[in-house]
């Protein structure tokens, strides 16, 4: 690259990917955000449309009074970018209390194209690792290309389809399901 191409280079984004055990207002409020803007792009983890603002509100505080799950957020530019959960088995699920499922895994169409993804799901792993978690697990529909890649890079596997995972606009789409030992 050419010094005169190196200036016209945009600055690199800041970017951070960070467990996080509480949010303020104003975090909240741009988590919202995000969510509804995947929402309305058909990436919003199983809503087909948004729900009211106090009602995702509540969605995003909960997950810090569920003690099963791990909030790690992604932020560009100090800004809230998207975010995933590892959530564990409930306590009665004693046989299962092995594992992590990576749920709630997005970024806003802004924010891609910068590793965060990547990174977020490398976070989640070396927390489930943490938590003493020897599974980790993920599905999506089968049409998400960004996230089977991701969950292929970090060396998960496709161990199943559901032929009904999900159903827009009464069609039925299908599922994929990975997991990854991390014994
Ligand atoms: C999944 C998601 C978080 C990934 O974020 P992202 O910033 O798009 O990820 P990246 O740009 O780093 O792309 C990840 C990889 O997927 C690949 N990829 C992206 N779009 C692709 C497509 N349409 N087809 C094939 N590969 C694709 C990229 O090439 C990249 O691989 P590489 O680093 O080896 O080049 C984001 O796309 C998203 O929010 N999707 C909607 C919600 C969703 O599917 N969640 C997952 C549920 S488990």
């Amino acid at each position: 690259m050419t010094e005169e191409e190196k200036e016209k280079k945009p600055p690199s984004p800041r970017l951070s990917v960070d467990e996080v055990t509480n949010l303020d207002n104003v975090d909240i409020l741009e988590l919202c955000e995000t969510t509804r803007v995947a929402i309305l792009a058909h990436e919003g983890f199983n809503w087909l449309t948004p729900p009211a603002e106090k009602t995702l509100e509540s969605f995003w505080k909960s997950v810090f009074i569920i003690p099963e799950r791990t909030l790690i957020i992604a932020r560009m530019e100090g800004q809230i970018a998207g975010c995933c959960q590892l959530v564990r088995p409930p306590k009665n699920n004693e046989a299962g209390a092995f594992r992590g499922n990576i749920e709630t895994f997005f970024l806003a169409p802004w924010a891609r194209g910068h590793n965060l993804a990547k990174t977020m799901l490398r976070k989640a792993e070396d927390v489930a690792r943490a938590q003493g978690c020897r599974t980790l697990e993920c599905h999506m529909a089968s049409d998400q290309q960004a996230a089977i890649a991701i969950c292929e890079w970090i060396g998960m596997d496709r161990w199943g389809i559901k032929e009904r995972y999900a159903r827009i606009n009464d069609v039925f789409v299908p599922g994929y399901y990975y997991s990854k030992d991390l014994d």
